[in-house]
């Protein structure tokens, strides 16, 4: 019986470290075809050369320059003839108080966690609705449910791809193009590296080691392979994991 993956054409963006390197494991283990991308080229090469069994592709992408987008998403017809879905997976998280006035990672968080994604959508749109099917994904966060302290703008751009994603469902359902956003909380991967705040960056590390206070990235990548497997008859449009222990 087929696995709902195997021989699919997935790109995945962001894929270098955390929960892409882990979706791009579980998948490429489950018979997809891969095309990933990141900036840091040297991790995406590795990450293919240890898998020496699966179909990956790789190309440094930059998720906020349209074009690279553009690009991947042309490896994946040139080498495979269509594109059955896209994770877009990119994100950062240089959380601080607003009173701190970092424009600077504010645009960042911006032009990343959504334009990134809206530029993925962009890259796959018109060969899915040619297509007449596809599936497009995005890691969203228990952020893009509830405000914090310390993470109104990481906040408000899962808010918005939340938005953005159940307003492509609503477009493009009669083309049979499906949106899932993935929604974890705490999990251990290298986010923390995007704070600025030694303080803070160290804490949340620590946290998201302990089992149940973090998700391991494997966990989430199990959450995106059930969505990819579902029938095309079923729109999973939003899965929440947390740590067991986690209060918000
Ligand atoms: N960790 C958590 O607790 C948590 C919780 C909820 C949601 N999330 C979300 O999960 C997603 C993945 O993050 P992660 O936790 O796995 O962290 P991670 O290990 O830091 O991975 C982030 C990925 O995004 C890529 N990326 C960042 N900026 C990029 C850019 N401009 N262009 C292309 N790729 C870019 C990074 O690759 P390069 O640096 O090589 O470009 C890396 O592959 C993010 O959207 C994050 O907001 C994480």
């Amino acid at each position: 019986m087929s696995n709902g993956i195997e021989n699919k054409v997935i790109i995945i963006a962001g894929a270098s470290s955390g929960i892409g390197e882990a979706t791009t494991r579980r998948l490429a283990a489950a018979g997809a075809r891969l095309v990933i991308g990141a900036r840091r080229e040297e991790r995406l090469k590795e990450l293919a050369e240890s898998l020496p069994d699966a179909r990956i592709t790789y190309r440094a992408t930059d998720v906020t320059q349209p074009e690279d987008m553009e690009s991947l998403a042309k490896l994946a017809l040139d080498q495979y003839g269509r594109i059955d879905a896209i994770f877009n997976n990119a994100g950062i998280m240089p959380t601080a108080k607003l009173s701190e006035l970092h424009r600077d990672e504010w645009r960042d968080m911006l032009d990343v966690n959504i334009m990134g994604v809206l530029n993925g959508i962009a890259a796959v749109l018109p060969t899915m609705r040619k297509q007449k099917s596809g599936h497009i994904l995005a890691t969203d966060s228990v952020a893009g449910h509830v405000v914090y302290p310390g993470s109104a703008v990481y906040c408000g751009t899962k808010f918005a791809v939340r938005a953005i994603m159940e307003g492509l469902r609503q477009e493009e359902r009669e083309n049979n193009i499906r949106s899932t956003i993935v929604s974890p909380g705490l999990v251990d991967t290298e986010l923390y590296t995007t704070i600025a705040d030694d303080e803070t960056a160290e804490s949340i590390k620590k946290a998201s080691k302990i089992p149940g206070v973090g998700l391991c990235a494997d966990d989430v990548a199990q959450a995106v392979a059930y969505a990819l497997g579902t029938p095309d008859t079923v729109a999973v449009s939003e899965i929440i994991l947390r740590p067991t222990n986690q209060a918000i």
